[in-house]
């Protein structure tokens, strides 16, 4: 059975913009997470509180996340660590995400640590959030291919999913950062980690669309029980640190998709399609969805 009513974890303005070679102005990443909470999401990824010489388009975090003290939508950030963590806080910020690497590959480049050393920078930190009253996502990268390893044993998933649940973490977001998973992939990894013990109400998707397979591997999330699934509006998105990854699952295309199937999101898709066109013209280039290229030809 499908789920009656889906959460959509909107990610365009930091797993999008993270991307950019252009570093967007921070008054345009203002009005674009304006215009997406306008257009009916209510979970919006906000910003990365990382080093700024590793993520210089989000360096203006501290500049920007103020900026959007009156929306009433939830503004998640990403804290690599301790100080990420306390400049988040002294921002205001109630809902942190820490990211994790299913691989060793990725750790070392995203974070610059192995596996185990972030999941013991990550510990206090989570444990500090929740003391303070906030809400904390654990992401967990690679979790179906890794460009330097290849395919990730299910196993290698699992053991990070639970040291994250374990010190504390509200929900995981389960991360295909280069888009290589397919729906068989997604339910094998899904049952596995029920087996082991993750229940399926903590799990998010996070799928990009490398090979075209992003919607259909929703679709599988769906069909087990998912109902928080992470989108970028306009298929923006990417990450710095693993080449082979593009962009996001589009908000549009997913939001499209649950209509159809009577799922309810609370989206408008024609305000939705028009935000991203709108970022599209900031950008220079056209959305890579579809469904914004079909709604906004009409
Ligand atoms: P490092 O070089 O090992 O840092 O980088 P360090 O701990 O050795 O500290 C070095 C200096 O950086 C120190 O300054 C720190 O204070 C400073 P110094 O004392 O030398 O003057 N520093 C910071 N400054 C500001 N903010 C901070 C911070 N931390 C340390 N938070 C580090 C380690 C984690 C900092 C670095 O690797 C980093 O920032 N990485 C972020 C990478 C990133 O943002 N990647 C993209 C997000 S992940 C993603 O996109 C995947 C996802 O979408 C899911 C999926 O698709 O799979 C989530
Ligand atoms: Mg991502």
């Amino acid at each position: 059975d499908l789920p009656a009513r889906v959460r959509i974890h909107e990610v365009g303005a930091r797993d999008g913009l993270q991307n950019e070679k252009m570093t967007v102005p921070t008054e345009v990443k203002a009005e674009f997470i304006r215009r997406l909470a306008g257009a009916g999401l209510t979970t919006i990824e906000a910003t990365s509180f990382v080093h700024p010489k590793w993520v210089p388009q989000l360096a203006d975090a501290e500049q920007l996340f103020p900026l959007l003290g009156d929306l009433d939508v939830e503004l998640p950030v990403l804290v690599p660590n301790q100080r990420g963590l306390d400049r988040a806080l002294a921002l205001g910020a109630r809902r942190i995400a820490v990211f994790a690497s299913a691989t060793e590959s990725f750790a070392k480049a995203n974070l610059n640590r192995t596996v185990d050393e972030s999941l013991a920078v990550f510990d206090p930190v989570v444990r500090q959030a929740k003391d303070a009253g906030g809400h904390v996502r654990g992401y967990v990268s690679m979790c179906f291919g890794d460009p330097w390893e290849g395919a990730v044993p299910l196993h290698q998933v699992a053991r990070v999913c639970k040291a994250l649940l374990d010190m504390g973490c509200d929900e995981l977001s389960l991360g295909d950062t280069i888009g290589v998973a397919t729906p068989g992939h997604v339910l094998e990894l899904l049952s596995l980690l029920n087996e082991e013990g993750v229940p399926t109400n903590v799990i998010g998707v996070h799928f990009h669309d490398t090979y075209g397979q992003a919607l259909a591997n929703t679709y599988a999330a769906l069909e087990h029980g998912v109902t928080t699934i992470d989108a970028s509006a306009g298929g923006l998105g990417g990450c710095p640190y693993a080449k082979s990854a593009t962009g996001n699952l589009a908000t549009e295309d997913l939001v499209w998709m649950l209509q159809g199937l009577g799922i309810d999101t609370g989206v408008d898709l024609g305000r939705l399609v028009a935000t991203s066109v709108w970022m599209a013209a900031h950008l220079g280039r056209p959305s890579p969805s579809r469904t914004v290229r079909a709604l906004s030809h009409k």
